[in-house]
């Protein structure tokens, strides 16, 4: 059995899946107060930029990958209108039940279903924009991932990745710092579970760097990938255009 990451842990490929489960299994209750909480509120502001990127148009059809707790999906289907579609899927019922309660609270019925995005159940050229945020570094095979993604998009359409990438040398010392200091210490103290935000920290610095994934879209097929570095790199969004 070949051997991947699961954090800084060297697991059997198919264990990580599992353990990407219970992770969001354990923090789907609080994730939404926990992203405010751990970004002190700057994550609103990398996803109203990707969402300013994205530019969707009124009738696009929009697939969000990963899409956890509606954040993407709604601020799409605002945009998409009655006559486009807004696709929220994620791999974890937990977190896609949160997102769908958000969703409905807010007035916005949206289609929502369970899937890995690395055998995405929809056919080939099938939407304008995939988009999928801060989930890309939990998945087991990314380029198989990918290539679903580029398998469902039309051509021409747009694959946007937001994750967290590599910061700039300066914020290197203090982000380390407040990773592997702060951020299990708060998930200890506010969800009651240091390890999974542990598992953050150690996620994100085994995640391909901004290069490292542009080349890894390219080699998916998508010809053209702009990349856009936020707050000093600590995030980064990929546009991929599928050729
Ligand atoms: C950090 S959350 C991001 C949620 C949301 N996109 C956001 O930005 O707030 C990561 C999500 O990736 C999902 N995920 C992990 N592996 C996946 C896979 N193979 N396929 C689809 N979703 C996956 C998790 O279940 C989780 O909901």
């Amino acid at each position: 059995m070949s051997q991947t990451h699961f954090g800084f842990e060297q697991v059997d490929e198919n264990q990580k899946a599992r353990k990407v489960r219970q992770v969001f299994d354990s923090v789907a209750s609080r994730y939404d107060l926990m992203n405010d909480l751990l970004s002190g509120g700057l994550h609103r502001v990398w996803k109203a930029y990707a969402v300013a990127l994205a530019d969707v148009r009124e009738g696009q059809q929009v697939l969000d990958i990963a899409g956890g707790t509606g954040d993407l999906a709604k601020a799409f289907a605002a945009r998409a209108g009655a006559g486009g579609r807004v696709v929220l899927t994620d791999i974890n019922e937990a977190m896609l039940r949160q997102g769908r309660d958000r969703l409905l609270d807010a007035g916005q019925v949206l289609p929502v279903a369970v899937c890995d995005a690395e055998h995405l159940p929809f056919p080939d050229a099938s939407f304008d924009l995939v988009s999928v945020a801060f989930g890309l570094r939990n998945m087991t095979h990314k380029d198989a991932a990918l290539r679903e993604m580029g398998r469902v998009l039309r051509p021409g359409g747009r694959l946007l990745v937001l994750e967290f990438s590599r910061p700039a040398e300066p914020l290197r010392k203090p982000y380390d710092w407040y990773s592997f200091k702060v951020m299990p210490f708060i998930g200890k103290l506010v969800a009651g579970d240091a390890d999974s935000y542990r598992y953050l920290a150690e996620s994100i610095r085994m995640h391909p760097d901004q290069a490292t994934l542009k080349a890894m879209m390219k080699a998916a097929g998508f010809g053209h990938v702009d990349v856009h570095n936020l707050s000093g790199g600590i995030v980064a969004v990929h546009l991929g255009i599928k050729c």
